[in-house]
């Protein structure tokens, strides 16, 4: 078969706001960069990010860069890497200033500068007192910080490649990535991308879960191309579940309602986590607060016909503050929860929002694997930033707002590693003869058989199956369980069929190559998950109920390949600070 092929310097795959940020910085280098991405541009699940992006700017009391670092690694229950965090603590405010200066509108205190409204887990003085350090546009952050990324591509000529989808890497013999085989979703035309370095920013996965915040794209389509490539996914175990979610129906409600002095309440309308948290309450971290909130439900204090659920009050805050910070949490209250949040609560449930874990890369976001020799190395002329990589600053519990500082630190610093590389300068390599003959394959057996399985019953038996045996609270059973029920599951998705071919759009075609993706996610969890035998952040075990230092400090390696688990040691050395010793954490 006859293929087209495009050659670029670099190809990032992947819109959101790290692949926005990095191929910005490409772009303004003169070099030729590439952006696919499955939805326009400013569709990617970065818009729906909505409190805000933290650096410590200090524009609403003292703070600074050392603080934050300190919430960050105990945020993250002591698994962030400690030089990586305090690269990115250091980088936050020139990162957030920038994007100030390339116009995006940050809402302003009355003296003009940047509003930042308090966040979980955000504190002055190493955990003394709560600090406002997330930089706020109202609650559409994210959707402010994509607009404005993207029209700064524009003007730098980034070339985009809209509704297409990435298969495969390209490997060659010597393990280098040399682009990707990509298909346009339009036509279902198959196409090779040739680059001297490919970036994957394909974000998260959160739709291996049936609950979720993220958004119908995040399949975790990077991550399945790295396990296919035979590339190591890191500390896919932990899972974020976003205290707030609207009940029934998944959509976010922001941390920033809290931030703002919302509060939680139970069916007798008690404060609960004054309970459990008692200095940050409602704003201890996510992990923290969900637990809690599931506590709540278990004994027999969730709100609602079937008690399954808490109520988010916020209309004390008074019309004129939601309508202000919080307008779009008003609509989606009034459309999802049919509440009118000035006046009522709004039933909220915890629900996934956030993959800590992914493609494991060293600070410069370059990806790393393990040799042969068992000894790690750099793959050569392959990058992972935002969602689907593991750097890793997050470990296993993110703090809110770290997200989006996450996306344009490492979007930038690697797109300036990039510039800075021989790599770029060098020429193409010539890429393998077979190089499109595994996804061509993939593609071919989905055409190719008469009867099969529905690619939704398939898809929905993941989901279902992630959310029972994956949730809030994990024990041995359940994830033994969950590793045999996924196994099972792979072979059906091996026979995946597209029904009726004459009628099939391809949406069909995506949402099947979709699922290839999820079941490498799910599996990739849900074997890192069982295997961790304590608790540690996001990862709560009701059967190993501590956290156990001594023998599970450290990073889980998957590699799909027999789905083998190894492990790797945290970088507990800062780069100019000392480190900061696990402790247990308290709120
Ligand atoms: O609650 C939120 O606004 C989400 C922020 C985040 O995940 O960082």
């Amino acid at each position: 078969m006859q293929l087209n092929k495009r050659k670029f310097d670099v190809v990032v795959v992947g819109a959101g706001g790290s692949g926005l940020r990095c191929a910005l910085q490409i772009a303004r280098a003169g070099l030729d960069v590439a952006v696919l991405s499955k939805v326009f541009p400013t569709r990617s699940h970065t818009v729906a990010a909505q409190g805000g992006i933290s650096a410590s700017l200090g524009n609403m009391s003292e703070d600074n860069w050392y603080w934050h670092m300190f919430d960050t690694v105990k945020g993250s229950d002591y698994l962030g890497d400690q030089d990586a965090i305090e690269f990115m603590c250091r980088e936050a405010p020139s990162a957030v200033y920038e994007l100030e200066h390339m116009g995006m509108p940050f809402d302003r205190n009355p003296d003009g500068t940047i509003y930042q409204r308090p966040f979980g887990g955000h504190t002055a003085n190493l955990g003394e007192k709560p600090v406002q350090r997330a930089c706020a546009a109202a609650d559409r952050t994210g959707h402010a910080l994509l607009h404005t990324l993207y029209q700064q591509n524009v003007a730098a000529r980034t070339h985009f490649f809209v509704e297409w989808m990435a298969l495969d890497l390209i490997r060659d013999a010597d393990g280098d990535v040399l682009g990707v085989v990509a298909m346009e979703m339009e036509t279902g035309e198959v196409s090779v991308l040739q680059a001297k370095a490919t970036v994957l920013a394909t974000g998260g996965a959160g739709r291996i879960f049936a609950a979720s915040t993220n958004a119908y794209i995040n399949t975790g389509d990077g991550i399945g191309m790295a396990a296919r490539a035979g590339l190591p996914l890191q500390d896919m175990e932990f899972w974020q579940f976003h205290p707030t979610g609207v009940a029934g129906a998944g959509v976010l409600i922001t941390e920033g309602v809290r931030g703002e002095g919302g509060i939680l309440l139970n069916a007798n309308g008690e404060r609960f986590m004054e309970r459990y948290a008692p200095t940050y309450k409602d704003l201890a971290p996510r992990d923290f607060v969900s637990r809690s909130m599931d506590q709540e439900i278990k004994e027999g204090r969730g709100v609602g016909p079937h008690k399954d659920h808490v109520l988010l009050k916020l209309d004390h805050l008074g019309a004129e503050t939601i309508h202000k910070r919080l307008p779009s949490i008003a609509e989606i209250a009034r459309k999802f929860a049919n509440v009118d949040c000035t006046k009522e609560p709004i039933p909220v449930v915890p629900t996934i929002h956030y993959q800590m874990g992914g493609i494991p890369t060293n600070i410069h976001s370059q990806v790393l694997t393990v040799g042969a020799d068992g000894a790690e190395h750099v793959v050569g002329g392959l990058y992972a930033i935002g969602e689907c990589s593991c750097v890793s600053v997050h470990g296993a519990n993110r703090l809110g707002t770290n997200s989006l500082l996450d996306l344009v630190v490492f979007g930038r610093s690697s797109g300036r590693h990039l510039v800075d590389s021989e790599l770029v300068r060098g020429s193409h390599k010539d890429l393998p003869k077979d190089c499109a003959d595994a996804p061509l394959a993939r593609l071919a057996r989905l055409e190719s058989s008469s009867s099969g399985e529905s690619i939704q019953d398939v898809a929905n038996a993941i989901r279902a199956s992630m959310q029972k045996h994956c949730g809030v609270f994990r024990t041995s059973d359940l994830l033994k369980e969950g590793v045999e029920q996924i196994a099972q599951l792979e072979q059906r998705v091996q026979s995946i069929h597209l029904k009726d071919k004459s009628k099939v759009f391809n949406t069909a075609r995506v949402e099947a190559l979709e699922v290839e993706n999820l079941i490498e996610t799910a599996k990739a969890t849900i074997v890192s998950a069982e295997a961790r035998k304590e608790s540690r952040g996001a990862h709560s075990h009701r059967d190993f109920q501590e956290r156990d230092d001594a023998n599970w400090l450290k990073h889980t390696l998957w590699f799909r390949d027999g789905s083998r688990l190894a492990y790797r040691e945290v970088q507990m050395k800062p780069m100019s600070v000392e480190a900061f010793q696990p402790k247990p954490r308290t709120f």
